[in-house]
């Protein structure tokens, strides 16, 4: 039998908003094998909506781009896996994780974990109806009070001829309050014979490789971790910290200014996008911390890193200090500049310039970019 094209592999999460074809560039860029859409919701693809349409497109370099899908109908579901793959999809997920209501309401995403009859049925269709391969991407289940039915569901997907299983070890309804249970993502890798894709709270090389030692995965998949360090991808695989300096960091966020501005082009209503969406990402940026295994390692065995508060860091030089702040205020600053430089040189200069008159008081916990609600 062929091996797995997920075995051994980081996945880069399907991430709503922020997994963009320009930012999955990025993080192609910094080492990401396996990359996945944002979630596109099948009813809106057959109703031809192109804003649906657009998460298909993947970006050239991409060596193994997904399409994230969500249906609960096991026709229109097929429907929806042949469009992904006749537009280059490498292999369809069906995401059972969306916890938002808005989504749980229409019978989509994690509240396919309520109805494993329907989801394998779901499943068995879109199998029938591509070559590539199918996976789901679940959760442990519904609701802590109702119980784990991860493994039954997981069982129920495989048997349907899903070719891979990601498991966010949280319920529905956990948010990110709580560490994600690698414990029972372990149960589920030893349950099924097919890959199963662990995912939740790896943000370090060492805390990405003990997950994948302790609990037998066949592979990893990275969400936040991505989103706060690209280049995490690389670390993994080199098995080694990258501290990238403020200007590397700065650098890199210029590199995804210019892939968003080649993928969404110079109408207004992509000025506005951009406008939004580079403040966001540095919503995200701020978060990340050189966090060496000699002084973290041993607390990141205790609570997962990405779930502690971490230090904002005492004499900062300037330019980190910026690229630190937590401050809705400071990241449409900082992207202000970047938007407006004709070279990275200038975007340096200016937002040397701004850090220099940054206001006191922006190293509280940097909030949570309202999407991230959105987690599935
Ligand atoms: C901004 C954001 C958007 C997300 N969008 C999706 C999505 O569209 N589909 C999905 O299955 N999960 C989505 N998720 C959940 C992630 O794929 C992942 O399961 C979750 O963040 C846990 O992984 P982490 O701890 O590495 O972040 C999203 C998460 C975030 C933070």
């Amino acid at each position: 039998m062929a091996e797995s094209p997920f075995a051994g592999k980081v996945v880069l999460a399907p991430l709503t908003r922020g997994g963009h074809a320009a930012f999955r560039r990025l993080v192609v860029e910094l080492g990401a094998e396996v990359t996945t859409s944002e979630m596109a919701v099948v009813k809106n693809l057959l109703s031809n909506s192109p804003a649906e349409f657009a998460l298909l497109r993947s970006h050239p370099s991409e060596p193994f781009f997904g399409v994230q899908l969500a249906d609960r109908k096991p026709e229109t579901a097929a429907e929806g896996a042949r469009l992904a793959a006749s537009r280059g999809a490498r292999f369809v997920d069906l995401n059972c994780g969306c916890p938002i209501d808005a989504i749980t309401r229409k019978g989509l995403g994690a509240s396919l974990l309520r109805k494993p009859t329907l989801l394998a049925r779901v499943v068995t269709e879109m199998v029938k109806a591509v070559d590539v391969p199918v996976t789901v991407k679940l959760r442990l289940g519904w609701s802590e009070a109702k119980g784990e039915n991860v493994s039954e569901v997981a069982k129920a997907c495989e048997e349907a001829g899903a070719a891979a299983i990601g498991v966010h070890g949280r319920f529905r309804e956990q948010r990110y309050q709580k560490a994600a249970n690698w414990d029972a993502i372990a149960r589920v890798a030893s349950e099924r014979s097919v890959p199963v894709i662990g995912n939740g709270d790896v943000l370090t090389h060492y805390e990405a490789h003990e997950r994948w030692q302790r609990t037998g995965v066949s592979a990893l998949m990275l969400g936040r971790g991505a989103l706060i360090k690209p280049w995490l991808f690389r670390e993994i695989r080199e098995r080694r910290e990258i501290f990238p300096d403020p200007e590397e960091r700065l650098y890199m966020t210029w590199r995804l200014l210019g892939f968003m501005r080649e993928y969404f082009g110079d109408k207004p209503s992509a000025h506005r996008r951009i406008g939004e969406l580079l403040p966001w990402h540095l919503g995200f940026f701020c978060r990340y911390r050189p966090l060496p295994e000699a002084e973290w390692g041993e607390a990141s065995r205790r609570h997962p890193l990405l779930q502690t508060r971490l230090p904002q860091g005492e004499g900062l030089a300037p330019l980190e200090r910026l690229l630190r702040d937590g401050r809705e205020t400071t990241h449409r600053a900082i992207a202000a500049r970047l938007i407006a430089a004709a070279s990275f040189d200038e975007a340096l200069e200016q937002n040397r310039a701004l850090a220099a008159e940054l206001p006191p008081d922006g190293d509280g916990e940097a909030s949570e970019p309202s999407a991230a609600l959105v987690a599935g």
